[in-house]
């Protein structure tokens, strides 16, 4: 990863690609312009939807040239963090609400190599982040309940990462915001703080890997809207 920087990042989630095709997915969303990929970790049990684990990351990791954001909604997170990181993630990201021990499970996330972020659910509160603010890289403001792609973007997360940026201050760490982003919802979430858009139907709807030049039309008018609001 490169040096930290509070810029707009695109993190197409490919929770929305072509399920057959990651590796030309990839390469397309690259190639028009997302500067991470996001990828959606579900494991049944945390949230009820069940995705990919790390085999599949291994073997997407060589098609990613940009930076590999893993976010787990699984349950317990511990035991699979090494698998993750041999995997090649850049940022492991956890859930605040996936376990007791969320100060140690971001100590393990560092300890394997990796940028340690922190997710929350919308009806999650930003309390119980502030002693863990040494150990962040990047905290994901989750802007739908996890599960699925494709849900509606909940308004009173605005707040919440108003709030949260204050608190964050100086600190070199990211935040992140995950579901129903769209041009019409990035520029809200980039007033109020937020450096990393993940986005997925948005960013896929309309292209293909045959036909990606509206993954870039999709890309830019998030970015555009993003940063019109800063
Ligand atoms: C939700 C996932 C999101 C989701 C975003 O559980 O974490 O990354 O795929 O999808 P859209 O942009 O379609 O809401
Ligand atoms: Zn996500």
């Amino acid at each position: 990863m490169t040096s930290f920087d509070r810029s707009i990042k695109i993190a197409p989630s490919i929770l929305s690609a072509d399920f057959a095709d990651f590796g030309r997915e990839i390469q397309a969303i690259e190639a028009q312009g997302a500067d991470w990929v996001h990828v959606d970790v579900m494991d049944g049990h945390f949230v009820p939807n069940l995705t990919f684990g790390p085999p599949l990351c291994k073997a997407i990791r060589p098609h990613i040239k940009t930076v590999m954001d893993v976010h787990l909604m699984i349950a317990p997170v511990d035991p699979y963090i090494d698998a993750f990181a041999d995997a090649g993630a850049d940022v492991i990201t956890a859930h605040l609400e996936a376990g007791p021990h969320i100060h140690r499970t971001l100590q393990a996330i560092r300890g394997a190599g990796c940028k340690a972020g922190l997710a929350i659910n919308p009806g999650t509160g930003i309390d119980g982040i502030e002693y863990l603010l040494d150990q962040l890289d990047l905290v994901c403001v989750m802007t739908v309940n996890p599960g699925f792609g494709g849900q509606k973007f909940i308004h009173s997360q605005i707040d919440k990462v108003r709030a949260l940026r204050a608190m964050i201050g100086d600190r070199p760490i990211h935040i992140e915001i995950d579901g129903g982003i769209t041009p019409e919802t990035a520029p809200l979430m980039a007033a109020a703080g937020a450096d990393v858009l993940v986005a997925g139907s948005a960013v896929f709807k309309g292209g293909s890997v045959s036909n990606p030049a509206p993954y870039g039309e999709n890309i830019r008018a998030i970015r555009a809207a993003a940063e019109a609001a800063r």
